[in-house]
């Protein structure tokens, strides 16, 4: 059985704080959104910029990435189009991993980020010199941590992984006879460990999005459309990814919806994502899976406060300022990239990207 404690208090606590900070985008007029649009496709061609987005951000930034040559994708594309990008500022709408992803792959060219504050809950629940203790307190261990993490955290990885090859690699290095250390998301590891039979060592980290969704109320739903198909993204809880038809990264998510024949849809992951769905199959129906905690009220409802903090304002003033931009130190560069680069090698190999 792989072992799971619980989160420290004091990062629970850090965690709420940080929600409880996250500022959402401002509301905007329809003239006021146009005219911010414009501006930014002219700084875009101005700065030789392209924007890298997620599919959780708002729907115009997800359309103005598509409309001006950017990419909006799932956090194991957006590293690999940010690195082959021949432009030389990448601007990525999203959280801060996936900008630092981009900064240690391209450290030649200027990632700069809108809300360079907007962190991740999982990144936030695994500190580097904890994880430096947990490491050393198995040294006879292949070190897998999740993208969902900081550069200083890759800097101690052997491997790091998205959900869209978590289960290609942990095969893989099971094969091999190596014994796995994951961290930090804690339903992730257990989705893995289920799928391949292979057992993994688990740091005790949850998404506050996906942890919300709720098995019973999913199973009212269910039974309210059983024609639905149940999609699940694996961050979510063991219940209710058992209740799943499909599970797996964004992309895969969007890629049931558009390929399956099913009209109707359950969707268990952020509801930024129904913008994709909805473009490439319009005529699907899709219902939000329900969400709810502490005393069955939800704290993200669905929407990664943190995705929502990218707006088109802190978009345009990223493009004017040529600011906020990611940094990464050099010394854990060094260290950081490696972790990444065997993945997308192997995910290159493996004909999950290109
Ligand atoms: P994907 O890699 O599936 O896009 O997931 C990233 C993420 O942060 C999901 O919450
Ligand atoms: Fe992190 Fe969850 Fe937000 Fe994804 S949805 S960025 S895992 S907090």
């Amino acid at each position: 059985m792989s072992e799971t404690t619980q989160l420290a208090p004091e990062l629970q606590a850090r965690i709420d704080r940080l929600v409880a900070q996250a500022t959402p985008a401002p509301m905007l007029s329809r003239a006021e959104k146009a005219a911010l649009e414009e501006e930014i496709r002219t700084l875009l061609k101005a700065r030789n910029a392209v924007l890298v987005a997620h599919y959780y951000v708002d729907d115009a930034l997800q359309r103005l990435a598509e409309e001006t040559g950017g990419i909006v994708a799932d956090s194991l594309e957006m590293a690999s189009f940010g690195a082959r990008s021949e432009a030389e500022v990448l601007v990525v709408c999203g959280v801060r991993f996936m900008g630092e992803t981009a900064k240690l792959l391209s450290p030649e060219k200027t990632v700069l980020m809108p809300a360079l504050e907007a962190t991740c809950s999982l990144d936030v629940s695994c500190p580097p010199e904890a994880f430096a203790e947990f490491i050393a307190r198995h040294p006879d261990h292949t070190v897998v941590v999740y993208a969902n993490t900081s550069a200083e955290v890759k800097a101690l990885a052997d491997w790091t992984v998205t959900s869209g090859n978590a289960l290609h690699i942990a095969r893989h290095l099971a094969e091999r006879g190596e014994k796995i250390l994951w961290a930090p998301d804690r339903h992730l590891g257990r989705w893995i460990e289920r799928e391949t039979g292979v057992e993994m060592t688990l740091w005790p980290g949850h998404c506050i999005v996906h942890d919300e969704f709720m098995a019973f109320e999913l199973e009212k739903l269910r039974q309210r459309y059983p024609d639905a198909k149940v999609l699940v993204h694996p961050e979510s809880p063991e219940n209710v990814v058992e209740m799943a038809d499909v599970v797996g990264s964004t992309k895969v998510l969007i890629n049931a919806v558009q390929t399956l024949p099913d009209r109707r849809f359950i969707v268990a992951t952020d509801y930024g994502i129904f913008y994709k769905m909805q473009q490439l199959a319009p005529e699907k129906e899709l219902i939000a899976a329900p969400t709810g905690s502490r005393e069955r009220q939800c704290q993200s409802c669905a929407h990664c406060p943190w995705m929502a903090m990218n707006s088109l304002v802190n978009l345009r003033d990223a493009l004017r300022n040529m600011a906020p931009e990611v940094h990464v130190d050099p010394a854990v560069r060094e260290r950081a990239v490696r972790p990444i680069q065997r993945m997308l090698a192997f995910s290159r190999e493996a004909g999950l990207i290109r």
